[in-house]
Parts: structure tokens; sequence; C-alpha cells
């Protein structure tokens, strides 16, 4: 069955570069960004690993553990592992899920169906760069994917946490390229007296389009 948002993030076991874990223990009541990359020591995976390390302050000011998967064994991963810190700056910490057996990806829908050139020496998928952003009760909140040859954007995928937590707390949504700080949209779900409650002073641009300053 295909895991669609509002799905339960399905559990599962698996050895990581920090030892073996079960996904709902590691992730206990924190969110969690649970992302895959194509294989070790490739460059585009090299500089993203580097980013997602050098982004842990980020990652735990908003209770989030992140968990990297490939289909490489654990050795790879700590020899690739060696490589990011020298060339990116980098510190890795966070665990990365040796799914050999495609286990994992083959639950999350992980593998490459679509691009020949990304596969194993034996001609069998390796993973798209997806990235399942869950919750505090295990719930898939967003969901991105991204071909293997375009590295992703962690600010962006830090953005998409942002607007998430603050609608979990405000009766809002986030417009195009919002960001912290920025101008929010009153939620579509609110009539105008109930935004005025909570919301003093927002601005009717259209019925359908309201403002309102960024909600502390
Ligand atoms: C890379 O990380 O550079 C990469 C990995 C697989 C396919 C294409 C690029």
């Amino acid at each position: 069955m295909s895991l669609r948002l509002g799905s339960i993030a399905p559990n599962f076991q698996a050895n990581t570069t920090q030892g073996p874990i079960d996904f709902h223990q590691f992730k206990q009541d924190s969110w969690a960004i649970l992302f895959s990359h194509p294989e070790d020591f490739t460059p585009v995976c090299t500089t993203e690993l580097g980013a997602v390390a050098r982004l842990s302050a980020e990652w735990e000011k908003r209770n989030v553990k992140v968990i990297g998967l490939s289909v490489n064994t654990l050795e790879s991963h700590h020899e690739w592992i060696r490589d990011i810190n020298e060339t990116q700056d980098a510190d890795v910490r966070f665990p990365i899920i040796a799914d050999a057996d495609r286990r994992v990806a083959t639950l999350y829908d992980m593998l490459d169906h679509q691009d020949p050139t990304n596969v194993d020496k034996q001609g069998m998928p390796l993973t798209v760069r997806s990235v399942f952003i869950v919750d505090t009760k295990n719930i898939i909140r967003a969901v991105i994917t991204y071909p293997a040859s375009t590295g992703r954007n962690f600010n962006e995928i830090l953005r998409v946490v942002d607007s998430l937590q603050l609608g979990d707390r405000k009766k809002i949504a986030t417009p195009a390229n919002w960001n912290v700080g920025d101008d929010v949209i009153v939620h579509n779900s609110l009539n105008n007296d109930e935004a005025a409650k909570l919301f003093p002073g927002f601005k009717i641009i259209k019925p359908y389009l309201r403002t309102t300053p960024y909600p502390n």
C-alpha cells in the first residue's frame, strides 16, 4: 500500500552506523527526517550528507532526528563518513541505515524505477533521493522525492518543518517562499470573526486571501 500524507510511518528494525535501531523507538516523540541517497562514494550524495550534518543544531532546535539510508553496507558507510567529514567541513553523527537487502527502501517505496543509470553492479535499482518528514505521532506529514541527479536543498526541508510546526500551533498556512518571521495566511477554516479573535488586525486582501503578521 502506498504511503501517503497522513499515513503512519511504518516501523522497521535496521542496522545503522550508530548501531541497530527500531525506527519508532529511535524517534520516540521527536519529529524525524528519514531520507535516502542513491549510493555511498558518489559526489552529489557526499555534498548532501555533509549539508545535513552541518545543520545538526537546526535539526535539534526543531526537535527533529535525522536518519539517512542507502542500500550500501555498514562498512561502506563508515568508510565514506570519513570522506564526508574530510571534504565537507562536517561531522556526521546521525545514523545512516545499511539497507543492503532493500527491505526499508521497499517499505518506503524509495527504489528508482525510472533512471537506468541509477543501478548497482548487478543492475538492481538504487534508491532515489526520498525525504519523509514524520511528526511526533509517527504521522507522515510531507514527502519529497528528487532524482539521483539533483541534490536537495536541506534549508527547504527545514522550511517545510517550520511551516508544519507553526501550523500545528496556530491556525495558519504559509505562502509561497515563506520563511520564519514573514507574514502568514489565516487558515481557511476560520471565519472572519474567529480570525479577528485569534489574529487581531489581520488583513483581508480577498475573502479567500487573509494575512496576518508572523504569530509567535
Ligand atoms: C551522486 O551522488 O553524485 C549520484 C549518485 C547516483 C546517480 C547520480 C549521481
